[in-house]
């Protein structure tokens, strides 16, 4: 049944009416194990959830919801492989790339061969690398699910990166950015990945043409050696003349793609046990979400408040604050993952829907974020769910910085709960402003895993209640087919038929 016609949306809707004086100093004071019972351990993650605006009346509502709406039964499914990604006729099975070989049979026995299949040699040929000592420089091509997901997880796990190879990741169409990385490298030390799971996408094309002909021109001869794709069509890859090819399937989402080919800059950034022990790492998230009661998963309570806080108390976004800086791209990572899977304006079946879906997702680490729009935070008008996440073990020894950066986490999730209400105008603090505290013992290749998996899931959870498929991006064609008009339109000079602001800006650019 659809969400918001079930009982329960009903129930939560009377219970959002009624918690409007809702306070977490109040929730605290009268409820001492409110800590303990809005915390959730799962594996690799602790998340303490009592700082947010929920109580156990709400968390019960909301689990209601998600029976109503058979959550369970959505799940199962897509651990089963049917075919949820209904709009595209597939099935969405990036977690079958994270599940231990031969451990499931019927109809996943096939694939899971496959992805054992494929896993291996390209972890064989990232060992290679990473033992090729001429090999000095891996260059990314690749956008979207192609890029955000390796490079975030290269960047987070820098302490783990192999010493004598630089990483870097091009993405944008713009010619800067390629120039940029190319001028300070040697074609003989480098390594280009193209990736790309369709091997279409114009930004990635263009960028792989422009390598290769850099490549040449620098004398460049053995392409098979200084090239490589990662892609779901090795026809068009091949057709590019780069035969060194790692492959994976149409059931992997482009934004759930690092656990498959498009992770070897990470493989051979951290090496093949490192990167099987981020797939463990989300293997074991994988089976907390499959097995643990609504009631103890974190994938799902985390999703149901999402959907408290997007439908019921009508809050538009969720700041991202890693205080961690090797998390610098860890909100631009969810922003794809959370924005363009739930950034969805019909159901399933294309109905259109009547209540709001995704929020914004934004941030910057901390404690950065708090010099430039924590005030906003803290006074500004309107509530915005914050969510830290902060790792207990640095790996460094500057123990002093470390202690300073977590007090610093903590004390701003203390601060925005409590206010302040000792001075008036502008040194007045309302306080009562809602935050998660996501803990991690070390950030290292499994917890990194694990809370990528978390947050697959939590993106499942609400799409799953939402009603709508997570699993599909058509949002992002129309601007395509107009970019290719346009840059038509550019060369020939016509505008006919353009609107008059599209047309007066071409012809200031031409
Ligand atoms: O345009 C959006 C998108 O299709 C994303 O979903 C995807 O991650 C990205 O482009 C890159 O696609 P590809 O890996 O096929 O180049």
């Amino acid at each position: 049944m659809r969400c918001d016609l079930t009982p329960a949306w009903k129930a939560l809707t009377a219970h959002a009416a009624g918690a409007t004086g809702f306070d977490l100093r109040t929730a605290f004071a009268q409820d001492p194990s409110r800590a303990v019972t809005l915390s959730q351990t799962a594996p690799h993650v602790f998340a303490d959830l009592s700082k947010n605006h929920v109580d156990a009346a709400t968390e019960a509502l909301l689990q209601e919801l998600a029976r109503q709406t058979e959550l369970s039964a959505h799940r199962d499914a897509m651990f089963q492989g049917k075919p949820i990604n209904n709009s595209e006729g597939r099935a969405v099975m990036h977690w079958l790339l994270r599940q231990p070989e031969g451990s499931l049979g019927g109809n996943l026995a096939e694939p899971l061969a496959w992805v054992h299949a494929s896993l291996k040699p390209m972890l064989v040929y990232a060992e290679t690398i990473r033992a090729d000592a001429q090999i000095t420089d891996v260059v990314n091509i690749g956008i979207g699910g192609s890029d955000l997901g390796p490079q975030m997880a290269v960047l987070a796990l820098q302490d783990f990166v192999i010493p004598g190879k630089r990483f870097h990741f091009v993405s944008n169409v713009d010619g800067h950015e390629l120039a940029a990385v190319l001028k300070g490298l040697k074609a003989d030390n480098t390594l280009f990945l193209i990736a790309s799971k369709t091997f279409t996408t114009l930004e990635t094309m263009t960028n792989a043409r422009s390598a290769q002909a850099w490549f040449k021109a620098q004398g460049g001869q053995d392409v098979a050696r200084h090239f490589a794709a990662l892609t779901t069509n090795v026809a068009a890859a091949a057709e590019m003349g780069i035969t060194t090819t790692f492959g994976f399937w149409d059931w992997v989402g482009g934004r759930y793609s690092v656990w498959s080919a498009i992770g070897l800059p990470v493989a051979i950034a951290i090496g093949a046990q490192g990167f099987r022990d981020f797939l463990a790492g989300a293997h074991a998230m994988d089976q907390h979400f499959q097995t643990a009661s609504l009631e103890e998963n974190l994938p799902v309570r985390i999703g149901l408040l999402d959907v408290w806080y997007r439908n019921f108390l009508n809050y538009t976004s969720r700041s991202i604050a890693p205080y961690h800086s090797a998390l610098r791209r860890w909100p631009a990572f969810l922003q794809q993952l959370e924005m363009e899977s739930n950034g969805k304006g019909v159901d399933r079946h294309g109905q259109a829907l009547p209540y709001d879906t995704s929020p914004v997702l934004w941030g910057e680490p901390g404690t950065n974020g708090q010099h430039a729009y924590f005030q906003m935070l803290h006074q500004g008008t309107e509530v915005v769910p914050v969510e830290f996440i902060a790792v207990k073990n640095p790996t460094h020894s500057l123990k002093y910085h470390h202690a300073l950066l977590l007090a610093n986490a903590i004390a701003q999730a203390q601060a925005l709960m409590l206010g302040k209400s000792d001075a008036g105008g502008h040194k007045h603090f309302k306080g009562n402003r809602p935050s998660t505290f996501f803990l991690l013992d070390q950030l290292t290749p499994a917890s990194l895993g694990a809370l990528i998996a978390l947050q697959e899931h939590r993106v499942f959870v609400s799409g799953a209640v939402w009603g709508i498929n997570s699993f599909d991006q058509w949002g992002v064609e129309l601007g395509k087919v107009l970019a290719q008009d346009i840059h038509a339109r550019m060369a020939s000079g016509q505008v006919a038929g353009l609107d008059a602001s599209t047309a007066g800006l071409l012809e200031r650019l031409r």
